[in-house]
């Protein structure tokens, strides 16, 4: 089998019309859910605030074979729909995404974080690799809907 040199793709910054593609990607890989509200508008919004969206691109067919967004809350970057379409997984491309996002962390100079399902093996290894420590048995909580939560008031 031959395997995918880097010089075959690019790591760009997310343009608007990646949208649609972005988000296919995302349903592929199991990111993406409309509970999530990932919409364009968020996208953009976390970018202003001083998120990046990184894309990896096959130079061959100018598509979107994975993606890495880290937003940023002025305290620490998160690290969040880090994947590959399923044909580009396998083949170390994971790699070069997470250094180049990794670089951009440095840059801000802030900490990162992210979560991971504790059944994504090959993702808890990538990320132990490139230096992610586990923060323990930390239950991950969300409100979804803000207006649908009655108060706890007394
Ligand atoms: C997680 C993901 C990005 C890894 O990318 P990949 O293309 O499968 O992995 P790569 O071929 O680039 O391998 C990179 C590293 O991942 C780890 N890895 C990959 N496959 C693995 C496996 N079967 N078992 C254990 N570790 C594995 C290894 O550390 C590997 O490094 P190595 O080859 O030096 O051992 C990819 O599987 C993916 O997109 N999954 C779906 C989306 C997802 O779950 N994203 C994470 C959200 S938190």
């Amino acid at each position: 089998m031959n395997e995918p040199k880097m010089k075959e793709f690019i790591i760009r910054d997310y343009r608007d019309e990646d949208y649609n593609e972005v988000i296919e990607l995302w349903g592929l890989t199991g990111m993406g859910r409309p509970e999530r509200g990932d919409d364009r508008e968020t996208i953009e919004r976390c970018n202003d605030l001083g998120g990046r969206l990184l894309l990896l691109e096959d130079r061959l067919n100018n598509k979107i074979a994975g993606s890495s967004w880290m937003t940023f809350d002025g305290r620490r970057v998160y690290m969040h729909h880090f994947g590959l379409l399923p044909e580009y997984q396998g083949k170390g491309l994971s790699k070069p995404l997470l250094e180049e996002s990794l670089e951009h962390v440095r840059d801000k100079g802030f900490q990162v974080k992210l979560e991971v399902h504790s059944t994504n093996i090959k993702a808890i290894e990538l990320y132990k690799k490139y230096g992610f420590e586990y923060l323990g048995d930390y239950r991950v909580f969300i409100i979804r809907d803000i207006d649908k939560t009655t108060s706890a008031k007394i």
